[in-house]
């Protein structure tokens, strides 16, 4: 008997779920109508709207833009926007961004198709008036100071932007009520839904590949002392950085399924993304910079030297990256400008935004700065081991020597092209925006990159031998200990 009873509230559970479910608009597009009555055609009528059956329905919660509930005593919302043109504010209770613009009013001004300013009377039932935002973060649109910002309010509610053709809808855009004569218009962050697509599966996967490929090149350089110089350690560095990065780039990639919780963890995996990225470009200039002096003239760095070199190498490529890091942190945290230069990382993604051209400034410019200086310092390097090679007597400590810069630079120039191509394909995409096969696959090498700088580093001639030699010294201790 137990049992049918709770089949019964489980089936009655499941029909009231989908009933739920078939309303013709999303919760965010309802409007409290109770008071009204139903007629005889079970239409609902409120004030002088008809809401026919289906466009109702009984809520005993109130939900937000991120399907966040919160219960309240049941009653009726309809679907307003079924019956006429709507338009959103975006006020409702204490919503931080907006609260200086808070300031409710019985009109609101707006600037309509012809340019000019018309002022919408919100106790006039022409427009249905839906309150709260629509997404989690906007940016306010400033017409005073760009001209790109201008907006035209349609009749049917919507907004146009004549500078990028485009309308947005009542899902993207609300009002801010000012005292001011014309409302302030914030629209949502370009929607990172469209992201959840296969990239975010193939990255982690690509990049978990990578990752114990990066951890095993770094033990190796690690373990056999003869790699300990200043190219194995500044590999050792740029591995170490380069596997903080995957991993912060993979708890990234997790973050997307959930974009609306751990604001903190997305913060912190941003700013360490940010690390971690000029870490493995500054170590990366480094390389170049130390083959670029050793092939200009041919210094011979004693023990203690190559210390001290690496040491002021060290405070070089870690000061700038975490100087940059400290540098985007507070300006996210004063907000010297406005919303179109500011990084925002961790608020629409686990990232710097990209609407803007905040992109570009923290990450785009600063990592282009660093491949030219490389390819300038490559260049020269090359010219000079070419130059060597032709005019030395054969044989001798020279060839020598330039036989090991001679490796040490296409390692180097392999890393580079490898680390390059991510960036520069990275950078295109940015500006072609649309996401084709080909960057696919490219994205796909590019998360692999772990086991292609392992063959890089590793599998390398030299390194072959010293790592057999030293399997070898191994084996003997082993054996000499029993
Ligand atoms: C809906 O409207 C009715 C009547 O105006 C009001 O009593 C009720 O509190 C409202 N409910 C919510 C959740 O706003
Ligand atoms: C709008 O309605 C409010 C309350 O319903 C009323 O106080 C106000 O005077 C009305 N405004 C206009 C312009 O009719
Ligand atoms: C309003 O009109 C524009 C074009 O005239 C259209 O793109 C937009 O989808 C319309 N909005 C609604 C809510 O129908
Ligand atoms: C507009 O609002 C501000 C603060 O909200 C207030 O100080 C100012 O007096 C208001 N101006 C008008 C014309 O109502």
């Amino acid at each position: 008997m137990e049992m049918e009873w709770k089949l019964l509230i489980a089936v009655f559970i499941f029909i009231s779920r989908s009933v739920e479910s078939s309303l013709p608009c999303s919760f965010i597009e309802t409007v409290n109508i109770t008071g009204g009555y139903v007629d005889i055609d079970r239409n609902y009528i409120y004030s002088s709207d008809v809401y026919p059956l289906g466009a109702y329905q009984e809520f005993d919660y109130l939900e937000d833009f991120a399907r966040n509930r919160v219960s309240v005593d049941p009653h009726i919302r309809g679907c307003i926007c079924k019956l006429k043109p709507c338009i959103r504010l975006c006020c409702q209770g204490k919503e931080n961004n907006f609260d200086s613009n808070c300031f409710i009013s019985d009109t609101i001004t707006v600037v309509n198709e012809v340019n000019e300013d018309e002022t919408i009377d919100l106790n006039d039932t022409h427009y249905g008036i839906l309150i709260g935002r629509p997404c989690k973060v906007m940016y306010e649109l400033n017409v005073a100071d760009y001209d790109d910002d201008r907006w035209n309010f349609l009749k049917n509610g919507s907004i146009y932007k004549p500078e990028d053709k485009q309308v947005h809808n009542i899902d993207d855009y609300c009002f801010g009520v000012t005292n001011k004569t014309v409302a302030i218009l914030y629209l949502c962050f370009e929607n990172s839904d469209d992201s959840i697509d296969n990239r975010y599966v193939v990255y982690p996967i690509g990049m978990l590949i990578s990752i114990p490929f990066l951890i095993i090149t770094f033990l190796i350089y690690a373990c056999v002392p003869e790699l300990q110089n200043i190219h194995g350690r500044s590999l050792m560095c740029y591995t170490f950085s380069l596997t903080i990065l995957y991993a912060a780039l993979i708890t990234a990639q997790m973050d997307i399924i959930d974009l609306y919780l751990h604001q903190k963890i997305c913060k912190t995996v941003g700013y360490l993304i940010y690390l971690a990225a000029f870490l493995s470009f500054f170590w990366m200039n480094v390389m170049c910079f130390d083959i670029w002096k050793i092939a200009r003239k041919a210094v011979r760095r004693s023990q203690q030297e190559e210390l001290k070199t690496f040491i002021i190498y060290s405070i070089y490529s870690v000061t700038c990256p975490l100087l940059m890091t400290i540098t985007v942190f507070l300006i996210d945290v004063t907000k010297p400008f406005d919303q179109h230069y500011l990084p925002m990382i961790g608020e629409i993604k686990c990232w710097i935004q990209s609407q803007f051209k905040a992109e570009a400034i923290y990450v785009y410019i600063p990592i282009s700065i660093i491949i030219l200086l490389n390819v300038a310092l490559f260049g020269d390097t090359a010219r000079n081991i070419w130059n060597f090679q032709n005019s030395s007597v054969k044989g001798g400590k020279g060839q020598m020597r330039n036989r090991i810069l001679r490796r040490r630079f296409f390692i180097y120039l392999r890393l580079f092209i490898l680390m390059g191509f991510m960036w520069s394909m990275e950078s295109i995409s940015w500006l072609v925006g649309s996401k084709s096969i080909f960057f696919y696959i490219v994205d796909f090498f590019n998360c692999i990159q772990g086991l292609l700088i392992f063959l890089i580093c590793v599998c390398d001639v030299r390194t072959r031998q010293l790592l057999v030699k030293r399997g070898g010294s191994l084996m003997t201790s082993v054996k000499t200990e029993q």
